[in-house]
């Protein structure tokens, strides 16, 4: 549990390097009885939230398991955002369902963002789980399980105005032990036409700093040297000390965090292109540790398109934003979300996101066509009328656009020498080490003796494809 009293003083602020190393089950703590085994889709938020629940789950003697045959319960964290997620999780339960048949027992839950829209279909029509738990109500999971235990369905899918965990330290799970995430907000206001977000995650809250703040300095204890801050839109994060009244801003958290440790990187997603400031490119850059990387979903490089996404700026100021962006911080990689076939979109205007590809230099990009949402803006108020293959063809042009702008955006890196913190051995070669510069870009390179994950290295750049970069460790930044 974290301390979330907020007073300064109550924060570990110095960090405790004898503590390294990553601890799974607290000393002295009885092995878990039961089992559960949690699959996540989805955003970044749905795998940070799975995480929150497996340390729910293992304050009421459960330890996690990745083998679902030996479960006693498991759970399937959802997501709504396009049709193509929800129906992998219907396939899913399927599956669940034969598990179940051979472990009578078995209880099966499904958390996260289907829980609202689906929770009736789930229990009655298709009988396939035992628990249905919003992505607010997770602290009622062991009462949920108990009842459910009992033969008694469980459904809680309340949206609070005030949860955000903050006192809950997540159990890391698939962790590498180097990068961690950290929710920052949840939920979002925005109201964006096509998403289903702001009805499936409710209004949005923002986290007690210090709660944050001791969440870095906890993860740096145990050998983490990377966070990113999480949160649909985390520009917008604010929150007031109930006992100064003062306000801390997302700029002044970022730098909070920043200041845990010099070698702790720091991340940060999503932000909205109206949201962030000069205030946050100016803590970029003056953190060497606060990462050269912003993502800044565009959606569609069309003013008419916007203004129907609700997305509340035009083609020419998200231009500007960018602009603002190098001419602060000429280091910084930027990338993006795509929607293309939005309602009424034409040729033309699909062509106007093209350029933006082209414009922004996005260093990678986030692409899908547009899946209408039931209940949202836009289905309520626009024809869902671009027809699935001109989608389809429209979305295989702006991939093949991104690839060109990943590719000239890898190639000016070449000779280039970065920073690199190592993630661990590259997938395809136990000889390769993998890792991040602050851009964000994955770079591959051989091993050397007496490295390992965790440390930072420098490493240039010497060969490339559009989605890694190729390189040799080297001496110095100067080498
Ligand atoms: N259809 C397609 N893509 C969507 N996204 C959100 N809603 C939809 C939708 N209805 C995309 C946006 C968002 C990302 C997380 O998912 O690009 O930024
Ligand atoms: Fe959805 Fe827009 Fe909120 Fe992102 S900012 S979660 S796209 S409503």
């Amino acid at each position: 549990m974290y301390n979330n009293n907020p007073t300064l003083e109550n924060i570990p602020k110095k960090v405790d390097e004898t503590k390294q190393g990553e601890v799974f089950f607290k000393e002295g703590e009885a092995a878990p009885t039961k089992k559960f085994y949690i699959e996540s889709y989805g955003c970044q938020m749905n795998f940070s939230d799975s995480e929150i629940v497996a340390s729910i789950l293992q304050e009421s003697g459960y330890g996690p398991t990745r083998n679902i045959e030996e479960s006693d319960l498991i759970l399937i964290n959802t997501c709504s955002i396009r049709e193509k997620a929800e129906d992998t999780v219907r396939k899913r339960l399927r599956i669940f369902d034969k598990v179940k048949a051979k472990r009578p027992g078995t209880l099966v839950g499904v958390l996260g963002c289907m829980a609202e829209r689906l929770k009736a279909k789930f229990l009655d029509e298709e009988k396939l789980v035992d628990m249905v738990v919003g992505p607010d109500a997770y602290r009622d999971l062991p009462k949920l399980i108990a009842s459910a235990d009992e033969g008694h369905k469980g459904v809680n899918v309340f949206l609070s105005r005030e949860e955000t965990y903050a006192d809950i330290s997540p159990l890391r799970l698939d962790s590498n032990g180097v990068s961690a995430f950290i929710s920052i907000t949840r939920g979002c206001n925005n109201m964006c036409s096509f998403c289903v977000v702001p009805y499936t995650r409710g209004r949005e809250r923002s986290r007690n700093s210090f709660s944050i703040v001791a969440e870095a300095v906890d993860l740096y204890n145990r050998g983490y040297k990377e966070v990113t801050l999480l949160g649909q839109n985390v520009d917008s994060y604010t929150w007031e000390n109930p006992e100064t009244k003062e306000k801390v801003s997302f700029a002044q958290l970022l730098v909070m965090v920043a200041e845990v440790h010099p070698d702790l990187r720091v991340r940060f997603s999503t932000s909205h292109p109206k949201d962030i400031n000069d205030e946050v490119l100016f803590a970029i850059r003056d953190y060497e540790n606060i990462c050269n990387y912003i993502h800044l979903p565009v959606q569609s490089g069309n003013s008419r398109i916007l203004e129907k996404m609700n997305r509340t700026y035009d083609r020419e100021w998200y231009i500007q934003k960018i602009d603002r962006i190098h001419e602060l911080l000429p280091d910084c990689a930027i990338s993006s979300d795509i929607i293309t076939g939005f309602c009424s979109e034409t040729e033309e205007e699909h062509k106007d996101t093209l350029s933006m590809i082209e414009y922004a230099n996005y260093t990678m990009s986030y692409m899908f066509f547009y899946s209408e949402r039931p209940g949202t803006l836009a289905a309520k108020k626009y024809e869902d009328d671009i027809p699935l293959a001109v989608k389809k063809r429209r979305l295989v042009e702006i991939v093949d656009a991104q690839r060109d702008a990943s590719m000239a955006s890898n190639l000016k890196d070449s000779n280039k020498t970065f920073k690199v913190l190592i993630e661990g051995d590259s997938k395809r070669s136990d000889q390769d080490f993998k890792g991040r510069n602050s851009q964000n870009k994955m770079i591959i390179f051989p091993k050397k003796d007496g490295l390992k994950k965790g440390d930072y290295v420098h490493v240039k750049v010497t060969n490339m494809t559009s989605a890694t970069l190729l390189g040799e460790i080297v001496d110095n930044k100067e080498a």
